[in-house]
């Protein structure tokens, strides 16, 4: 099966199998690391790292050398034109024209997916700011695979920051799709985001037990829990446990700790949230729980002060080996993405993650902007050109999806653009919530941020605007 030219902006650009496969082709290349120098001998590899980075960025040179391939790199947006003003769509077209594949690493949301909209070669998203990192959710769920042979009915507890953690997002839906049980540790204050919520439970149809739910079990104890997240192939129906019961559920073993560092450097202000003092230390202590027996201590790396040196010679410890595999994983995903090999297709696919052909998409010039500043659609160089657009993913209420950085947005106002009929009058805006947003067709919607924006675009409220009596 080949999977040449295609990008991988997300964990979802690839399916089960061909995940599956490309682990088989990295088992292949470490067993016979210096003998892959001709399998892409004559191409070359654009690495474009925006943001600091030494595992991923190394570990991808390396495999591109590996294999036998040449390597071009930035790694200073000071020192590219983007520093004069140019836009992240011609420097992917101009990249694009040098390079066969590019490797990109960029602090804004989304922006990943608008160099491989524009490159013309493959494109492999390095950590797109706090959204996806969907390489390192390669060597994560291979070094699972390696230690434990499946994942499917394992229990995977994630810690410290869920919320601006990009790998944690890209592990959470992959876990997912391969059936795992996840248990949600944030540091408070730095819970998953609701859209990645939202994702686990609408697109991979699992069920969600939230920390409301959980009450007195979850704050109590070291080890603060938010939510569980459990497959629908489970055997347990989670919302049918009993609360009681919950607290010997979460006692059970775990078969891995993933943790990750506090991001300060995305947090909007600094400090603002999840305070030092209440970041969980992994450390020897904790691992003499019970339930941490057997448990695989992971973490994507750097680490700072969440996970400490004593257990590094732990053999629970992964953390290294999760590093070191970075590099026949990569060179497997490179020569798949250049076409010089294929994956065996094995059993039955499911490509639904593959083809995201799903949601309604809402793009038009109503002035609609995503919420999320670090979005790509928001930022200065690229408002002349990026049409924002947004998945409509729930109607009542209505809930919108930026298809750059998946941001969720509730907006408050929509019209039709069946308004006119020959009338002037008819042309009226009405709340979201009211049951007009079911009445009109999504190819006929049109939907404001404000009442304000709606009225500038020449339309009045219609009876079917709710008011806030109080403002
Ligand atoms: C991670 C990243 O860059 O998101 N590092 C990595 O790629 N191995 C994790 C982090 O920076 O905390």
């Amino acid at each position: 099966m080949s999977m040449a030219n295609r990008s991988m902006v997300t964990i979802d650009d690839l399916s089960n199998v061909e995940i599956e496969g490309l682990f088989s082709l990295a088992d292949e290349m470490s067993q016979s690391m210096d003998k892959q120098t001709t399998v892409c001998q004559g191409r070359i590899m654009a690495s474009l790292f925006f943001e600091p980075s030494t595992r991923t960025r190394l570990s991808f040179e390396a495999a591109m050398n590996r294999l036998g391939g040449r390597v071009i790199s930035a790694v200073d947006i000071g020192a590219t034109s983007l520093a004069k003003g140019e836009s992240i769509a011609d420097m992917a077209r101009v990249a694009g024209s040098y390079a066969d594949i590019i490797v990109i690493r960029h602090p804004w949301e989304g922006a990943a997916r608008v160099v491989a909209d524009y490159a013309g070669v493959p494109v492999i998203n390095a950590g797109d700011g706090g959204h996806e990192h969907p390489t390192q959710t390669l060597c994560d769920l291979y070094t699972i695979k390696k230690e434990r042979q499946t994942i499917k009915g394992l229990r995977i507890a994630l810690s410290g920051d869920l919320k601006y953690g990009r790998t944690i997002h890209s592990l959470s839906y992959a876990l997912a799709r391969f059936g795992a049980t996840i248990l949600f540790h944030p540091c408070p204050g730095l819970e998953m985001p609701e859209h990645v919520l939202r994702k686990l439970t609408t697109r991979y149809k699992g069920k969600l037990k939230r920390y409301e739910a959980l009450g007195s079990v979850s704050k109590k104890g070291l080890f603060p829990i938010d939510a569980v997240y459990m497959t629908p192939s489970s055997p347990h129906q989670l919302t049918m446990i009993p609360d009681i019961s919950m607290q010997i559920e979460l006692e059970k073993e775990v078969d891995a700790l993933y943790v990750t560092r506090l991001q300060r450097e995305r947090q909007a202000k600094m400090g603002e949230q999840g305070a030092n003092e209440d970041y969980v230390v992994v450390n020897k202590e904790l691992l003499k729980k019970k339930k941490f027996e057997r448990t695989l201590v992971m973490h994507p790396l750097p680490r700072v002060d969440e996970l400490a040196y004593e257990v590094d010679g732990d053999p629970r410890s992964m953390y290294f080996k999760q590093a070191a595999r970075g590099v026949p994983v990569r060179m497997a995903l490179l020569a798949l993405l250049l076409g010089a090999k294929q994956v065996a297709a094995s059993g039955e696919d499911d490509y639904s993650f593959v083809r995201q052909v799903d949601y309604p998409i809402y793009r038009r010039d109503s002035g609609l902007r995503c919420s999320n500043p670090k979005c790509v659609t928001n930022q200065e160089s690229e408002i002349r050109y990026i049409k924002p657009a947004f998945k409509i993913v729930n109607l009542e209420p209505l809930i919108l999806n930026c298809i750059y950085c998946e941001h969720e947005l509730y907006p408050e106002y929509i019209a039709t653009t069946d308004w006119h009929e020959g009338k002037l009058e008819n042309k009226k805006y009405h709340s979201a919530g009211s049951n007009w947003t079911r009445r009109i067709k999504p190819d006929k919607l049109v939907i404001f941020d404000s009442e304000k924006e709606a009225q500038a675009r020449g339309f009045k409220p219609s009876s079917y605007v709710i008011r806030n009596t109080e403002s």
